[in-house]
């Protein structure tokens, strides 16, 4: 199987890691892919926001699967491009990627399908902004309606900020702020059936104790030792199944992987969002334990066929990924500083590190190119373990004023 990777993140790299060691994989290609994935992937410099660039590409490869990253290629209609050209894509088409591109579609599907979720109302105007926040009181939660990256929202107690946050994005959805810890589960979607990945959590704000901005995410692990037994199987039935069901028979099926990002309220289950990708970072821990070979499931996915009593096998132990993040990040990362240590990363036992916003330059140093540089994933017998190696392994990069949060996975291995 040839298979070709659009993206250039840490995400992807976790994606090209996995799909090189399913034995069935003959090929692993990425466009544009980093530093990273050069080791282990054949990289292509190609937008893959630019559907008719991925279709030849994938022609030309004679491409068996299409595995796509960011939400912009899918909202972009590469995924439609290539369904048309005959391509296996694993990836919605734009239409079923709304659940992710627009927060106000992804509102009305789960009323349709009744998925629990915030109460919420779409706003235009300064009097209906006022008029939501007065509803909802704070915390106030105010999300940008399109595309932003994890960026778009503002959680605060600070009604002043929260109008003007409302004022810079034009179409919001203000909506009932949800107590209680969030969770990452990824389905993967044959358009009719879907079956769980491991849930992980994410760490969304930029500084240790949940201070600071939203960001991409900082850092994730799995598994999640505090979740209730059946967890998992009611996100299945509540959430991911009435979604997929939803989207099919609107006649937009949702082939891809289905990210369901949850908050386990004292009221129940409650869907914060859904995006219509893998979460990165949360993507290289799971990747990290999945034994089943990747590229055979992510293939099931794309031609249709996937056996909803299917569960993937997992590798005993657990992973944690600490994000290395350039001085700057989120508002304004700088790129350009060489990037030290990755050797001596590597040999910390049990730790590897995966590239997220890096690029060489005609001298073959490694320098920043992003906001999110480095993903070190840690792994171990247990989330003690997995963190003391990622955080062994993230003492011996160098690079400067760049910041990482030394608390991912620190109250779930402690209890
Ligand atoms: P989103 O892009 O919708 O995932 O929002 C980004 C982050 O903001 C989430 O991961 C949460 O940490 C936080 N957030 C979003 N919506 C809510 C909400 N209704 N209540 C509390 N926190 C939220
Ligand atoms: N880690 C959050 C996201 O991928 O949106």
């Amino acid at each position: 199987m040839r298979v070709l990777v659009l993206g250039s993140g840490g995400r992807e790299h976790a994606l090209a890691r996995a799909l090189h060691r399913d034995p069935a994989v003959t090929a692993v290609h990425c466009a544009p892919g980093n530093p990273g994935t050069a080791g282990i992937a054949d990289n292509h410099a190609l937008d893959p926001t630019d559907p008719t660039a991925v279709t030849e590409l994938a022609g030309r490869l004679r491409a068996d699967l299409v595995v796509v990253g960011p939400e912009a290629v899918l909202m972009a209609g590469v995924g439609d491009a290539l369904r048309r050209a005959g391509v296996p894509c694993f990836g919605p088409d734009r239409a079923a990627a709304r659940i992710e591109g627009s927060k106000a579609f992804a509102k009305e599907i789960m009323a349709a399908a009744r998925v629990p979720t915030a109460e919420a109302r779409v706003c235009e105007t300064s009097a209906q902004v006022d008029e939501a926040l007065d509803a909802f009181g704070p915390p106030f939660v105010v999300k940008d309606d399109g595309l932003a990256a994890g960026k778009g929202v503002v959680v605060t107690a600070d009604r002043e900020a929260a109008a003007a946050h409302a004022a810079a994005c034009g179409r919001v959805v203000i909506e009932e702020f949800l107590d209680g810890p969030e969770v990452s589960l990824f389905a993967l979607c044959d358009g009719e059936h879907a079956v769980p990945l491991l849930p992980a959590q994410d760490f969304k704000r930029a500084y240790d104790g949940d201070e600071g901005p939203n960001t991409g995410g900082m850092g994730a692990y799995t598994p999640l030792p505090w979740a209730p037994d059946g967890l998992v199987e009611e996100i299945m039935a509540t959430v991911v199944q009435p979604a997929v069901d939803e989207l099919r028979r609107r006649e937009t099926p949702y082939v891809g992987v289905l990210y369901a990002g949850l908050a386990l309220t004292s009221a129940g289950i409650r869907v914060v969002e859904f995006n219509a990708r893998f979460g990165d970072p949360e993507t290289q821990v799971v990747l990290d334990r999945l034994a089943t070979p990747l590229g055979t499931l992510l293939q099931s996915c794309a031609i249709g066929g996937l056996d909803p009593a299917f569960r993937p096998e997992w590798r005993p132990g657990a992973a944690v990924t600490v994000v290395v993040a350039a001085e700057g990040y989120p508002a304004a990362p700088v790129k350009g500083d060489e990037i030290t240590g990755l050797a001596e990363a590597a040999k910390v036992e049990g730790a590897y590190v995966l590239h997220a916003g890096t690029r060489t330059d005609p001298d073959g140093r490694l320098l920043s190119n992003g906001g999110r540089v480095l993903n070190v994933v840690g792994t171990g017998d247990s989330l003690a373990a997995a963190r003391a190696a990622a955080y062994a392994a993230v003492a011996e990069i160098g690079l400067r004023a760049s910041h990482h949060r030394t608390d991912i996975a620190l109250r779930a291995a402690t209890g």
